[in-house]
């Protein structure tokens, strides 16, 4: 009898996890997955009931024989799984506004995955995701790991990096995005749409676009130069290009570019924003509250439309087409971050980049794109050495390192800032950052 494939999800209480479980239960009959493990902490217990529910109702009303399983023992969970899915959150939203809240306080941007929050929030994951690693060396040393834990380029980075595992891809739902965006501009199905993407997660741009293998890449930057057109995902709203620069730069941006080349109106913005709503992570923990409870509902049993209110759209098609890809050795292309390869001429050859793959059972081989064009080459090389040291101090625990790593950030303004801004969020974050707090020796 053939072996069913065991999927495990880590952070399995998220709010996401019904994307994934949609996903699927669409693509079941390509992907037979025949055990779901939804794992979580303790302090997630609650959710994970919840959602773990919600995904048993939807696996029965689509009649399938996916047993789900909820536990708190990664351990168990992971044991011979096939495909192991980071979807976790150290610290939890609380956490993810502190990255928001306390950066704002110097007048520098407050987001999750860009700047100290980028920065903090990897000094909180990387060392768990690493734990996670060494299980599966030990409990699933064939599975892959694909990790949609922010920020994924750094802690795919991480992973290549500082782990025996070799089987990683970062997963993030922008290029899909992107591609959805384009396909709704030009009216067209999404299926038609490639784009040659190339740069880091949450630094990727498009090289080229193409309509059933035609470019369309000189109508699309012409449609980009519309303030309207440049947001692809919920929780970045762009504020438009000047015409003379997009069509200068001539690359499809993606939305976080928007905190790079529009730094100060897109501070200004979140500041005010934040006074009047509050942060994004506020926002979200209210939306979350709601949405729980519609989850708790006994008679829902589909994912409800108001999970495409958060920022994740599209997660599960990228999620289940990535594992299907992988698991039926489709030979596809897909966006993914993986080790570069030579992919991108001026970047190390080790580390972690964003772009277009071909996907076989061996994973995602990248293709080569030669260089990225000077306009952009700096600030991509830029972030990777951010990322690189950012990984390093989150490992080492040093602090040297973690203010080294916020000062070369782009969008820091001085040496000093980044210092004190490190004092700060350290001492916030405290109870997450076990590496720079070593429990002290008791005296005798
Ligand atoms: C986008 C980004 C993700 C991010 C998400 C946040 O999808 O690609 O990296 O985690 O938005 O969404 P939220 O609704 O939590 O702000």
């Amino acid at each position: 009898m053939v072996k069913g494939i065991k999927i495990t999800t880590i952070g399995g209480g998220s709010s996401y996890t019904p994307e994934l479980v949609e996903g699927f239960i669409k693509h079941y009959d390509e992907l037979p997955v025949r055990e779901l493990w939804l794992v979580d902490i303790e302090a997630g217990k609650e959710k994970l009931e919840i959602v773990g529910n919600l995904a048993k109702r939807m696996i029965e009303k689509a009649g399938l024989p996916i047993e789900v399983h909820l536990t708190l023992d990664r351990r168990a969970a992971l044991e011979n799984a096939d495909f192991v899915t980071t979807q976790f959150r150290v610290g939890l939203l609380e956490a993810r506004a502190k990255d928001e809240r306390i950066p704002m306080k110097y007048g520098v941007l407050g987001q999750e995955t860009n700047g100290p929050g980028g920065l903090f929030k990897g000094l909180r994951t990387i060392p768990v995701i690493l734990d996670i690693c060494k299980d599966m060396e030990e409990l699933c040393p064939n599975a892959w790991l694909i990790n949609f834990t922010n920020p994924a380029g750094m802690v795919t980075e991480a992973v290549l990096r500082y782990s025996n595992i070799k089987k990683v891809v970062g997963l993030c739902n922008v290029p899909i995005g992107m591609e959805m965006g384009i396909a709704k501009l030009l009216d067209v199905d999404h299926s038609r749409i490639k784009i040659d993407f190339a740069g880091l997660n949450h630094m990727v741009y498009g090289l080229d676009v193409y309509v059933d293998g035609e470019s369309v890449k000189d109508k699309v930057i012409e449609l980009l130069t519309d303030p309207n057109n440049t947001s692809f995902v919920k929780n970045v709203k762009g504020l438009g290009w000047e015409p003379s620069f997009i069509r200068s730069l001539n690359l499809l941006t993606c939305p976080y570019h928007n905190y790079y080349y529009k730094t100060k109106d897109m501070i200004e913005k979140d500041i005010k924003k934040a006074k009047e709503e509050g942060t994004r992570a506020e926002v979200v923990l209210k939306l979350e509250k709601e949405l729980f409870e519609l989850y708790k509902d006994p008679n829902l049993a589909i994912k409800p439309p108001q999970l495409e209110e958060r920022g994740g759209a599209y997660y599960s098609e990228a999620a289940v087409r990535l594992i299907t890809s992988i698991y039926t050795d489709k030979g596809d292309i897909q966006p993914v971050n993986t080790q570069n390869n030579g992919a991108i001429a001026s970047i190390p050859n080790d580390s972690a980049v964003e772009v277009s793959c071909v996907i076989t059972k061996e994973g995602p081989k990248p293709i080569v794109i030669g260089d990225l064009p000077i306009a952009v080459r700096g600030l991509v090389q830029q972030i990777k050495s951010f990322e690189r040291i950012a990984a390093e101090a989150a490992v080492t625990g040093d602090y040297d390192t973690a203010v080294l790593a916020l000062t070369i950030n782009p969008l820091t303004p001085s040496d000093t800032i980044a210092r004190e801004i490190v004092d700060e969020m350290l001492e916030a974050h405290k109870e997450h950052l076990p590496q720079f707090f070593p429990k002290k020796e008791a005296v005798k």
